[in-house]
């Protein structure tokens, strides 16, 4: 069992203590600014319920978007907190600042167990700024007496609300950190096996260091999605239209390498499993499909969804194995037409109960939840960090865990 290193919120006293909370609640909103997917707040009930238990006063802060350091209606927390108050039937006192009068006063009169949501961090420059004074600001108008660093998502950064604020007061993790950081590092560290991981979405070259760390401790990858032509760019195959990346040979190379160093010649083909079908169309927009070998697809059309051949042996893969490490969508599956691949995962990871599942990865995470809302609550572990997710599985250092105090 990997160890988590760090203090956590039962290593320390928090009876009736005012606490500031980093959560990650930067939630995809509908354009009429309603919240489409609440899992990130769910994800944080556990921490805060844990907190009213021991009567704390518990002050909430997060970003939202990327509103460029200036307040933006657009961008406010306010629909997260009403969200949030939903979720526990109980009052979330919505502040309209993070830091100064306003915010001090109303953290103030709150209620002794109560809970205050501040507006978005990122209305500030200073928080992506990693700036002193602004976390000596926060620490200071909050009140609190700890920091509970609980926004896995964004723990992969460097700012205020991650690093600095450490430095002004004792910092510990919460428990949704803990459980995203425990149960990814052991599935890294020590995977029941065999462990597959299916790789898809758009780029080789945003994911290079994941999948070298991946092609070290699998043992058998399915590549599929935008990523999964580029590799068979790399082959020479001649892919029409298809969306990839011609300029990643070398890195296709090198990837290569590595796994003929692995498993040895004979094996290269049945270790790193790309496509021997595609389902094509003529553009992304079109719901005139055909599938095709990729040996095979017209110069006029593009590879958007792997085929069923290759979807067969993917589940016959999926069935096998004890660990799967799913990371991105097998092809363009915000379309319906395109997402069978992605949906014939998921409907196999579902019925494979002893599979242990890690889905990261921002389109991965949205596409599993969309999926599961029809399909009850059925996967291991679906993290709530994208960026995150992919660097602990790189294992990489993350900022905002770093910074905790040691446990
Ligand atoms: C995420 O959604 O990945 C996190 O909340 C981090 O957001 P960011 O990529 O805007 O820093």
């Amino acid at each position: 069992m990997v160890g988590f290193s760090k203090k956590t919120m039962r290593d320390v006293p928090l009876r009736y203590k005012t606490v500031l909370v980093r959560a990650d609640y930067n939630v995809p909103l509908r354009d009429d600014g309603t919240i489409a997917d609440d899992s990130r707040i769910r994800a944080s009930l556990p921490t805060i319920r844990a907190l009213l238990k021991d009567s704390c006063k518990i002050v909430i802060i997060s970003h939202l978007g990327r509103p460029d350091g200036k307040p933006d209606e657009k961008y406010s927390l306010e629909p997260a907190a009403k969200r949030l108050a939903e979720l526990l039937e109980r009052d979330v006192r919505f502040v309209s600042e993070c830091v100064g009068p306003k915010a001090r006063m109303a953290i103030k009169r709150a209620p002794k167990v109560g809970i205050v949501m501040l507006e978005n961090l990122r209305f500030h420059p200073e928080e992506e700024a990693n700036d002193a004074e602004f976390a000596e600001q926060l620490a200071h108008d909050s009140g609190a007496q700890y920091f509970i660093q609980d926004g896995f998502g964004v723990v992969h950064r460097a700012h205020t609300s991650t690093s600095a604020i450490t430095m002004y007061l004792p910092s510990i993790a919460g428990l949704l950190l803990e459980r995203e950081v425990t149960t990814i590092s052991e599935t890294m560290h020590h995977p029941k096996r065999p462990l597959l991981a299916i790789l898809g979405g758009a780029k080789v070259s945003d994911k290079i260091q994941v999948i070298e760390k991946i092609v070290a401790v699998a043992d058998q990858i399915i590549v599929g999605g935008a990523m999964a032509n580029t590799f068979l760019a790399a082959q020479g195959k001649q892919l029409g239209k298809s969306k990839m990346e011609s300029d990643q040979g070398q890195v296709i190379g090198e990837i290569y390498a590595a796994v003929h160093q692995k498993v040895g010649e004979k094996y290269v083909d049945n270790f790193l499993v790309l496509p021997s079908d595609v389902v094509v169309a003529n553009d992304i927009d079109s719901t005139d499909t055909r599938v095709v070998s990729v040996n095979e697809i017209p110069d006029d059309t593009m590879a958007l969804d792997i085929g069923p051949a290759s979807q067969h042996r993917m589940t016959e893969a999926i069935k096998r194995a004890q660990t799967v490490l799913w990371n991105g969508t097998l092809g363009f599956a915000e379309r319906p037409a395109f997402a069978g691949g992605s949906a014939a995962a998921a409907q196999a990871l579902k019925d494979n109960t002893e599979t242990i599942l890690i889905v990261g990865g921002g389109d991965t995470t949205d596409f599993v939840i969309n999926w599961d809302e029809h399909h009850g609550d059925s996967f291991t572990h679906v993290s709530t960090g994208g960026g995150a997710s992919l660097d602990l599985i790189a294992g990489n250092k993350l900022p905002g865990v770093e910074a905790l105090l040691d446990g």
